[in-house]
């Protein structure tokens, strides 16, 4: 053949040679090549090359795990690309992000798809965490997954939370103000002890975050390093010893029967699986020998490539379909220049902390410190807590449980709404003994009242149906309605002064 022919073949086979080069192996037609096709690829082989059918029902996982995989990759490469125009210091953050908006092309778009893909984040991981929780996916082997998790939804807080300053307009200022006052909280508690000259935590936590008195170039530099280098990093890290964790406690929670062999049945409307009696797969799930096992998966499962990452693609498809509509239709808020010297009034924190804010306004020692580190904490000792034997993998399984969480849902909702009636129509302590010693108040809140309470509906669950899975269901869900309760309230019911208005609209115009 002649030089200038084979040129001309070598041209007309490139795709497939292009193609045959980057796999490797032809096309995938049986199951051993489909496994390989896993597993010998950079960024597929963190998938298992078998996915038990489990796994594949939407309505397990409803693909929010993935979900937030997927925005904390869309943020970290529209993050990137923000960087490359965004200024950290206080004379230029402001521009540099008004010029991303209105200047650079696609800047808007860009942002708006960062900001959103945020706040979706924050949405996803809360989802994802009940998720875990209703299944009971947090027990035994996942113990540890689970307190990896809560790391990781600490990290999802903060990272929205630095970002929130960086555009350096009114709204992240006082919304940051706040947020930084949260890190003196020990200050009431110390105040009120008379020892804040010579033990001052509070203090020391806030020149830590913010670097001087008010909020400044320090401050900025800080919020900048912690949300564009350290938190993603950690939360990189984090996301690798989940995903490892979640292949070495064998895949996704299921409810496996015992005896192995006997067709799935129905466990109250969910398939419930055999175990597998043919072990006979290795790390890999590749089938070997001569057993006449050989060319057949393990029970219930089918090949990764391409039943798991078709489920992948959908789930990223939707994500993405809902931030590109959120990029184009509703633009990233942007106010006025940050003013040290011209309070917002009402100042409140990001949406996720307004609950919060809600009960720093009644104690900044309770609501700031005190009950936010006994919910981490509640929550990270769940599973060491709940260690009852109850089926994994089986939504509100427990006794009773889906009375139980709709029976706690109604006491959430009384008590919260009682307790705030109260407060809005009557005040609380320091309205009725102005003299009263802070510490009472500090002790004695709506915020505090509201962890007893539910303590103490959680131990009467416990007590009433013999299980610790039925009060960790209670409590779980007295949580989930008490920080969506609280932030719808802060966010529509508080308004200048933190006073409380029906709507907005009713605000004092100034
Ligand atoms: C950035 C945040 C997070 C990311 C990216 C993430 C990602 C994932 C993914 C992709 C899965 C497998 C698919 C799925 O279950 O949807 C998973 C499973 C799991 N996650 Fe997360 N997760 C995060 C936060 C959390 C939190 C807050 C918790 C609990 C406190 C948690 C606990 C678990 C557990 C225990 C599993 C295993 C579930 C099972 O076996 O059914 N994760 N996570």
């Amino acid at each position: 053949m002649s030089a200038v022919k084979e040129i001309w073949c070598n041209l007309r086979d490139l795709p497939d040679n292009v193609l045959a080069s980057v796999r490797r192996r032809g096309k995938a037609t049986s199951d051993r090549a489909r496994s390989q096709a896993i597993f010998a690829n950079l960024f597929l082989h963190i998938h298992p090359t078998r996915t038990h059918l489990n796994t594949l029902r939407p309505s397990y996982t409803l693909g929010l795990g993935l979900a937030s995989t997927f925005l904390f990759i869309i943020l970290a490469a529209t993050g990137i690309a923000l960087m490359v125009y965004y200024k950290p210091s206080v004379t230029e953050a402001y521009n540099s992000i008004k010029d991303i908006h209105y200047v650079v092309p696609s800047g808007r778009f860009v942002r708006n798809i960062h900001r959103w893909s945020a706040h979706l984040m924050v949405l996803t991981v809360i989802g994802h965490m009940a998720r875990v929780f209703y299944t009971s996916a947090y027990k035994k082997p996942r113990e540890w997954n689970w307190v990896v998790g809560i790391g990781l939804l600490f990290c999802t807080f903060a990272l929205s939370f630095t970002g929130y300053l960086l555009p350096w307009d009114q709204l992240a200022y006082w919304a940051m103000t706040i947020g930084a006052n949260l890190t003196m909280a020990s200050r009431e508690l110390t105040d009120a002890l008379g020892i804040t000259s010579v033990f001052d935590p509070g203090g020391f936590f806030r020149s830590i975050l913010i670097g001087s008195a008010t909020l400044g170039e320090d401050a900025l530099l800080r919020f900048y390093f912690l949300h564009c280098v350290l938190l993603p990093l950690l939360i990189t890290v984090l996301i690798a010893v989940h995903f490892w964790r979640i292949r070495k406690d064998g895949g996704l929670s299921r409810l496996e029967e015992p005896e192995a062999g006997s067709p799935p049945s129905m466990h109250r409307g969910q398939p419930v699986f055999p175990r597998d009696p043919h072990k006979t797969y290795g790390l890999m799930a590749l089938v070997r020998g001569t057993s006449p096992n050989v060319n057949r998966g393990p029970e219930h499962t089918v090949s990764s490539w391409p039943h798991l990452l078709y489920a992948e693609l959908a789930v990223c498809a939707v994500c993405m379909l809902i931030v590109v509509a959120l990029g184009i239709w509703v633009d990233a808020p942007l106010k006025e220049i940050a003013n040290p010297a011209i309070p917002e009034n009402p100042a409140k924190a990001p949406w996720y902390f307004l609950g919060l804010q809600e009960l720093v306004s009644y104690s900044a020692f309770a609501g700031g410190m005190m009950i936010p580190a006994i919910v981490l904490l509640g929550l990270a000792l769940i599973p060491y807590l709940d260690r009852e034997n109850t089926s994994v993998g089986i939504w509100f399984d427990g006794p009773k449980g889906r009375s139980v969480v709709l029976a706690s849902v109604v006491f959430s909702v009384c008590s919260i709404a009682v307790v705030l009636g109260c407060t809005v129509r009557f005040g609380w302590l320091r309205a009725w003994f102005p003299s009263i010693p802070q510490l009472v108040v500090t002790v004695v809140n709506p915020g505090t009242l509201y962890v007893v309470m539910f303590a103490l509906w959680s131990l009467w669950t416990v007590k009433r149906y013999n299980s610790t899975r039925a009060g960790a269901l209670a409590l779980f869900t007295c949580f989930l309605v008490g920080f969506a309760l609280l932030t719808y309230f802060a966010t529509y019911h508080r308004g200048p002064n933190w006073n409380f208005y029906w709507w907005p609209s009713m605000w004092p115009t100034h």
